[in-house]
């Protein structure tokens, strides 16, 4: 386990919309390098950026033409490369992302692998051996689009066929077993695009749907298992400094299989939904609310909120209960602990930004919550000041996670300091209503968003507490009681998202001085006092 993640704070970037500095309307990896020194001020430490390889981008470049080529949009390769250098004298690492299950229907490989002659890369993808026979069942495929008699099986939209990496149990002749020839070369494949990146400087993945390779795996993705495990070999003996992140939310089998870290969503395991008890999912609603009314883009004021049902933990006198979080987190956590870490989020490029539904006060709550857990967080760019999900058609494959991948904003004034571009050539519009969340308009205001993130960031750095590994203990937490105190090491954090002043006895009688807090709170002979939308660390 390198030893860097215990203090690691992960920035997100979705590098379409991060900083453009060539006019263009895109942000760019030279944009990235020059906002280096504003990450690392946040106090966050490594990147994960999103697909930055050449693409046709009709998912955003998780559609994947070239591992190994950057996307002209952002630059070179060489640039890439000296993105690792500059970060690295910062003390940042770097995260790319490796989207391993599929590739885009434009990639090299799947040209060959559609024509008629049988050649190399013929069964890097799952064909079927007839026009008419599906590919597998009860898993989506596409006939008719090649010269090749056959139909290929897809992983995600149509323009992501399926790589090959075998079937758990083969039903037809087509389908070979993960030990077979062809997905073994799948695997080698992906692991010379890893190697390819890691010898030039990248410090690891965040993996992409990461439990979807092995095609009818059983319930403890035995399969998928077995090539994370290969995988994880390859890191320990050659890269030992480089880290694996797994987008698949089951940390009892993701960590097992070699992962270092899991991110914390809602789907995956036999747990219910565990997260979107602390902030609501808006998937489900965000198209609806959007297009259909058009006039919520996050800025409703509290008053006319309860119009959207919402009873997570951080929202005013919800009405929550807290132990839909904290129970299956604290089993998750006990079972995983000495395995790797749960990776809680802010939020990410696949999901509506918390401060839909979330004030700004509730927002410093949650992110206090966020990133004092055990684990590694995760911050999704732009949520340190709040930014807003925006009510915008789709874009590059996004639909309603479009407006979660607006620009930046950086500054007030044009295009919100995102870019030099015409307000028309951006990528995606800038929030029209954003003067409020920007950088320039937080940076140094006491009681702003981005100084308490600033604030809570330095706390978990300075003190062991707080680190990935530290232990965490919950020493209160009752249904239908706002107020939630844990301790990790010897630190303790309590919060109180209602409107009310909170009191909870601890079993001790210990008296302790606040080292952070958003609000006021005291620790005196074991009774903690929290006023109204409250966190202190003690
Ligand atoms: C998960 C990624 O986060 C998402 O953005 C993408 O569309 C799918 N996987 C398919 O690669």
């Amino acid at each position: 386990m390198p030893a860097w993640l215990k203090d690691a704070v992960f920035y997100e970037i979705y590098p379409q919309s991060f900083y453009d500095t060539n006019k263009d309307g895109i942000g760019d990896i030279e944009g990235i390098i020059r906002k280096l020194d504003y990450i690392k001020g946040l106090g966050c430490n490594a990147l994960w950026i999103n697909p930055c390889f050449d693409s046709p981008f009709k998912d955003a470049g998780y559609d994947v033409r070239d591992y190994k080529k950057v996307a002209p949009r952002y630059g070179t390769n060489d640039d890439l490369v000296r993105l690792f250098k500059t970060a690295h004298e910062k003390g940042i690492k770097v995260l790319l992302d490796l989207v391993p299950g599929h590739t885009s229907e434009e990639h090299e490989w799947f040209k060959k692998s559609c024509e008629e002659e049988r050649n190399e890369y013929s069964d890097r993808y799952i064909w079927s051996d007839f026009c008419f026979a599906p590919a597998g069942i009860g898993n989506p495929y596409i006939g008719g689009e090649s010269k090749r008699n056959g139909t290929y099986l897809l992983n995600f939209f149509k323009c992501q066929p399926a790589l090959n990496y075998g079937w758990l149990k083969p039903q037809f002749p087509w389908q070979c077993t993960i030990d077979a020839p062809a997905a073994i070369a799948t695997r080698e494949a992906m692991k010379d695009v890893m190697r390819f990146w890691m010898d030039q400087g990248c410090d690891g993945f965040r993996v992409d749907m990461a439990a979807s390779l092995v095609k009818n795996d059983d319930e403890k993705k035995t399969g998928t298992s077995k090539i994370w495990k290969n995988v994880r070999e390859m890191f320990d003996k050659d890269y030992p400094e480089c880290v694996l992140v797994s987008e698949w939310s089951n940390p009892e089998l993701s960590l097992a299989a070699g992962f270092h870290c899991d991110f914390m969503l809602n789907e995956g395991g036999p747990q219910k939904p565990m997260y979107s008890t602390l902030v609501r999912d808006y998937q489900n609603h965000a198209d609806h609310i959007v297009l259909s009314d058009g006039c919520f883009n996050g800025k409703v004021p509290v008053s006319q909120r309860p119009y959207y049902e919402d009873h997570s933990y951080f929202r005013m006198d919800s009405d929550s209960n807290i132990m839909d979080f904290i129970t299956p987190f604290t089993e998750r956590y006990e079972k995983t602990k000495d395995l790797g870490y749960i990776s809680p989020l802010t939020c990410n490029h696949d999901t509506v930004r918390p401060a839909f539904g979330l004030s700004e006060q509730e927002l410093k709550l949650y992110y206090a919550l966020l990133f004092t857990l055990p684990g590694v967080p995760f911050l999704y760019y732009g949520d340190e000041v709040g930014m807003h999900y925006q009510s915008l058609h789709t874009k590059e494959g996004g639909y309603f996670r479009t407006g979660s991948r607006t620009p930046m904003q950086w500054t007030e004034g044009k295009n919100l300091g995102f870019s030099d571009a015409d307000a028309d050539a951006l990528y995606l519009p800038v929030d029209p209503d954003g003067a409020e969340q920007t950088v320039q308009a937080q940076e140094g205001k006491k009681d702003s968003l981005l100084e308490a993130v600033r604030g809570m960031l330095a706390a978990r750095h300075q003190y062991d507490g707080f680190k990935a590994d530290a232990p965490f203990k919950v020493l209160h937490a009752a249904p239908k009681d706002p107020l939630l105190i844990y301790s990790r090491g010897d630190r303790i954090v309590a919060i109180n998202p209602s409107s009310k002043t909170v009191e909870a006895k601890l079993d001790s009688t210990e008296s302790r001085k606040a080292i952070w807090s958003v609000g006021q709170g005291t620790l005196e002979n074991g009774v903690v006092t929290l006023a109204p939308q409250t966190a202190v660390f003690f």
